[in-house]
């Protein structure tokens, strides 16, 4: 059979950088400790009239021009996020809007940071069906909409910016040779944004108690993201059929330099230079973009050779997790 490809890729990242020391002067922090704990040097932070969707829009033409198809090509639109612009309408029925991609279905995928492999898998599966032809997968998050400044533990970690692909059967570009998604609902307490849905909708008491900001339980988060990821890894090479001395470019989820280092340690054939912690080093943690927009800046990079594999691996709340393994066509 043949298998879907990814045939365009695009990512967009805003303007406004927040440093290390910009957040010294925020909270009780040092340049020091972020960078010892988490390898994060800075991150970008969304204008205040900019929204997940229009990063979406702006990653989306990217993708598209990469790919070099038209918006009215696509006729699915994919959007990971965990800040969409509303709770409903979808964000991506508002990405479909923008771009003017008049013949597209659009829904949002909420898998937290493992958005974008979540939405890999469903695109593989439904272009390889031929459902559809050419799906737009967006992953945007404006997560400094939910994060408090106040908060050492957490507002060090995250930054705003968007990814997107196309996947498509026909062209040539990063093949999909395997994907694999697990979940567990269990941990779901550990990383939340408490209040805003329908169990806690917003009153005085969820806005005086900040529960319309994301809650994190770091050091626990960090022991499950190090051994789903590491899972996940084991099992799509496995659904490939491949060892992880095939693997020539490891990227992980960019929330933490340290896992990242956790995850490689499977790899011991790899060079540093080829497990990609770039995306951490300058955007800190962006949710479902993440690993979207390591594989751009890997691909524009020109750094990919003909026939490697990379692989993908994810983690988020949820909890949720997952892996993918591509392999570049050239
Ligand atoms: O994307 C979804 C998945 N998310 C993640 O993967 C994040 C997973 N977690 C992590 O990356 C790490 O747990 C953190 C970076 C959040 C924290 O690193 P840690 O090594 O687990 O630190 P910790 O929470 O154990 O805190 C160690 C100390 C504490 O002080 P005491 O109790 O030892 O006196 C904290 O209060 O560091 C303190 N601390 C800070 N100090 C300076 C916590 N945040 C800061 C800070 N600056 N920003």
């Amino acid at each position: 059979m043949t298998k879907a490809k990814i045939i365009g890729l695009g990512s967009y990242f805003p303007k406004k950088v927040l440093t290390n020391k910009d957040l010294e002067k925020m909270v009780d922090t040092t340049d020091e400790w972020i960078v010892t704990r988490t390898g994060i040097n800075e991150r970008r932070i969304a204008d205040e009239n900019e929204f997940t969707s229009d990063m979406a829009y702006e990653a989306s033409k990217n993708a598209l021009e990469d790919a070099k198809i038209k918006a009215e090509d696509i006729d699915l639109i994919l959007v990971a996020t965990l800040t969409p612009d509303y709770i409903f309408p979808s964000t991506a029925c508002l990405v479909q809007n923008k771009l003017q991609a008049n013949n597209a279905a659009a829904i949002d995928i909420q898998a937290a940071c493992s958005g974008y492999v979540y939405a890999l898998s469903f695109a593989k599966s439904l272009v390889e069906q031929k459902v559809y032809k050419n799906v737009l997968i967006v992953a945007s998050e404006k997560l400094s909409s939910i994060t408090d400044y106040q908060d050492r533990s957490t507002c060090i970690l995250f930054g705003d910016a968007a990814s997107a692909c196309v996947v498509s059967l026909n062209g040539k570009g990063l093949e999909i040779e395997s994907v694999y998604l697990g979940a567990d609902g269990k941990m779901s307490d550990l990383l939340i944004l408490p209040a805003g849905g329908c169990k806690k909708p917003a009153t005085l008491d969820t806005v005086k108690n900040k529960e319309h900001f994301l809650k994190m339980d770091g050091k626990e988060v960090y022991k499950h993201a190090v051994r789903r990821m590491g899972e996940a890894t084991k099992k799509c090479l496995e659904m490939a059929n491949l060892h992880e001395s095939d693997i020539s470019w490891l990227v992980p989820h960019q929330a933490n330099e340290r896992i990242i280092d956790a995850i490689a340690k499977r790899f011991t054939h790899l060079p540093k230079e080829k497990v990609y912690k770039e995306v951490v080093y300058k955007f800190g943690n962006t949710s479902a973009s993440s690993v979207g927009i390591a594989l751009d800046l890997l691909k524009k990079g020109n750094k990919l050779k003909k026939d490697e594999y990379i692989l993908l691996s994810v983690f988020g709340a949820g909890f949720t997790f997952g892996g993918c393994i591509l392999k570049n066509l050239g």
